[in-house]
């Protein structure tokens, strides 16, 4: 059979990529220009701002993709796009370049919702066998989502109020380290020990559900009495704590799922999922479990988890028209437990 090709644009946050992907799982290209240094000095990603850098590079990471993979746009077989969840002004850069590339070379459109990217993005490593379970953490999202077949996404439990990645970036914030904080507290959280005793919440409770409000509170508050009372804090210690807190969470919670749902195959996936002391947790108490994690370069936001997610939707002729709009709180289905 003839080869495949597939292009995939992702833009839902504050990353413009662009990937080509050779079949079911061969990346030749995922160019992604992130916009991280703009948005640092506002301590998170401003949404107009986020809007504003796509345009300009969209055009060209597109080229460089192309250039890239070696392939000419009249080999390709459809256009892939993140048509949400995220910023509705920063998805809607993607989808715009997206539909005029697809109209002008005649190719269908593939609708591909994020989350389904950052899951997909294990394809890269292994064929998945199914059903599986996938523990997602980003910036945005914390899910358990149990995957019956290739394309088909259950949420079985979710956080409450913030996202784990979001955590991490607000108290890096409080501890003056600069936006987005997650890799730097994972670094400095291996030089400390768990001394500070943050609150584990709902890790007892018999539920797939996530709640990191209160950690985050906790946290707020032990920094602001040590200031006021003149007292120091051992950074290396609060990152430690604050981390062991964060991975009791996910760990129990995904036990708890995995006690509910027995799968064989584990995914994790997101940006969070970059997170070695989480990977080190991971692989010591779930050993009865094929954990599958996406290599680093595929676990922030990026294209080629958006192709990877793609090629089942293509196998599937999932295929929008031009009318095709940005759905910025898409989500997938939930699954009464
Ligand atoms: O998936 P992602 O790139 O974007 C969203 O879709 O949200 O995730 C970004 C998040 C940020 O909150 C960042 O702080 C976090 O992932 N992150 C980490 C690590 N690397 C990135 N969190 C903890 N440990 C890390 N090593
Ligand atoms: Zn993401």
């Amino acid at each position: 059979m003839a080869d495949r090709y597939l292009l995939a644009i992702e833009s839902s946050c504050d990353e413009t990529s662009v990937a080509v992907l050779k079949n079911e799982t061969e990346l030749l290209s995922n160019i992604i220009a992130s916009q991280v240094e703009s948005h640092k000095r506002f301590g998170g990603v401003v949404p107009e701002v986020a809007s504003r850098h796509h345009v300009e590079v969209i055009t060209t990471c597109i080229e460089d993709a192309l250039r890239e993979a070696g392939i000419e746009a009249d080999q390709l077989e459809a256009v892939a796009v993140t048509y949400g969840p995220g910023l509705v002004g920063a998805l809607l850069v993607g989808m715009a370049a997206a539909k005029a590339f697809a109209w002008a070379h005649g190719l269908p459109l593939i609708p591909v919702n994020h989350m389904a990217g950052h899951l997909m993005a294990a394809r890269e490593v292994k064929e998945l066998t199914y059903p599986l379970m996938a523990l997602l953490v980003s910036g945005g999202h914390t899910e358990l989502v149990y995957v019956t077949e290739p394309g088909n996404y259950h949420i079985v439990g979710e956080t409450r109020d913030d996202a784990v990645g979001e955590a991490y970036d607000k108290v890096g914030r409080v501890m003056g380290l600069t936006y987005p904080a997650g890799r730097e507290i994972d670094e400095l959280a291996h030089k400390g020990q768990d001394v500070y005793d943050f609150p584990r919440a709902m890790i007892k409770e018999d539920n797939l559900e996530f709640s990191f409000s209160g950690l985050k509170s906790a946290f707020i508050n032990l920094h602001h009495n040590a200031e006021q009372k003149g007292e120091e804090l051992v950074l290396e210690d609060l990152c430690a704590s604050f981390q062991a807190a964060v991975l009791d969470i996910l760990l129990a919670k995904t036990k708890k799922a995995l006690e509910k749902y027995p799968v064989e195959t584990l995914v994790v996936a997101g940006g969070v999922a970059a997170n070695q002391g989480l990977r080190e947790r991971l692989a010591e108490e779930l050993t009865d479990v094929d954990l599958i994690i996406p290599p680093l370069r595929l676990c922030g936001d990026n294209a080629g988890m958006i192709a990877l997610a793609a090629a089942v939707e293509r196998d599937k002729e999932h295929f929008a028209d031009l009318s095709l709009n940005a759905k910025p709180s898409l989500a997938f289905d939930v699954f009464d437990n």
